[in-house]
């Protein structure tokens, strides 16, 4: 091999061996750079005599030229490794699953209370809503409740700052709403021309010191109010169990108003329930506190209770959501685990 073919495989082997165009245009410059090797021959060149410096320049010329090649397609291969290289980091995975969006769902209490909602609502009932930190005023003695009513105790009730609590039932939406009513039928009701039947429930979130399986210091409470000249316990019971069958999807239910006592009510009732079939079937379960509305609290709605009557009921839509899908700890509403919310939606 001369000289000069010897230098070509020198380049070759060194471009083959620059791993990156930095190293690449280094090795360049050690054969075609100003100071290579193909200058300084092209330099020796100089005391040839015209024949031999064809002849020598034709052949340091392909040397060159072999030289160039080599560099060129060293470059196109390390482009190409680099795109290749580039494309692979960027490279899509078709395979991958999609991202996709969670899609939320209603709480289970929630549904319950829609559930509510439609069901009074297709009965005629508005749907009223109130303030969560009462005065006691609209939580205890406008509702009959005396001074020294045991609920008021600082055991059941959650005081606040500025003499204010967090309503223990949604009861004083009760007052809160029928005062509205006769505000608005005013002078109506002033003329002597009576006013259109309150009739409203107000489901909300209500507040008292207890926790246990069943219990939970924040609880729902759905309120319903049938005030008229003319409503009457067998109202209610018609109401209320009209209403049962239908949240409950079943005409195999009983119920059963179980005397008791509420200062704003008067006769009381709890009203119980009883599954005919199912795994509850033939236990008595306790929905809702209910009664006649007390004279005393239609008189601080604005109302003459010689003329106006209607009962009251409060009921437990945690409760009713536990029933209905078979939930036995109240806590599991309320720890926000998304495993055991995902079953409802
Ligand atoms: N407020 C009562 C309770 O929390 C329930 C109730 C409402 C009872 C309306 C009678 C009338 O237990």
């Amino acid at each position: 091999m001369n000289e000069l073919d010897s230098l070509v495989v020198q380049a070759q082997a060194l471009f083959a061996q620059s791993a990156t165009p930095a190293d690449l245009e280094n090795a360049k410059a050690q054969f075609l750079g100003k100071a290579g090797r193909i200058t300084e021959l092209m330099k020796g060149m100089a005391s040839l005599s015209v024949d031999e410096k064809k002849s020598r320049g034709a052949a340091i010329n392909l040397a060159k030229q072999a030289i160039e090649a080599a560099l060129n397609a060293r470059r196109q291969a390390l482009a190409d490794a680099e795109l290749d290289a580039q494309l692979k980091a960027e490279a899509l995975d078709v395979s991958l699953p999609g991202r996709t969006h969670a899609g939320g769902g209603l709480h289970p209490v929630s549904l319950t209370l829609e559930r509510i909602e439609a069901i009074f609502g297709s009965m005629g009932f508005d749907v009223a809503q109130g303030p969560e930190i009462e005065t006691d005023w609209f939580n205890f003695t406008a509702l009959n409740t005396p001074e020294d009513h045991p609920a008021r105790s600082m055991h059941d009730t959650f005081y606040v700052e500025g003499g204010y609590l967090l309503r223990t039932h949604t009861s004083p939406m009760q007052i809160r709403h029928a005062v509205q009513h006769v505000k608005r039928y005013k002078t109506q009701l002033d003329a002597g021309q009576g006013m259109p039947e309150i009739r409203v429930i107000a489901p909300g979130r209500t507040y008292r010191v207890d926790s246990d399986a069943t219990h939970s210091p924040m609880f729902h409470q759905c309120e319903g109010l049938w005030i008229g000249e003319n409503v009457s316990f067998k109202d209610l019971k018609v109401v209320f169990t009209d209403f049962c069958r239908t949240f409950f999807e079943s005409d195999d239910l009983t119920l059963r108003f179980r005397p008791s006592f509420f200062p704003f009510t008067e006769p009381s009732a709890e009203i119980d329930i009883q599954f005919a079939s199912g795994p509850l079937a033939g236990r008595w379960l306790e929905v809702a506190g209910s009664g006649q509305v007390h004279p005393n609290v239609v008189r601080n709605m604005g109302l003459d209770p010689e003329r106006f009557i209607g009962f009251a009921f409060g009921m437990g839509p945690d409760r009713l959501t536990m029933l209905r899908y078979g939930v036995n700890d109240l806590r599991l509403f309320f720890d926000g685990d998304i495993r055991f919310l995902r079953q409802f939606q």
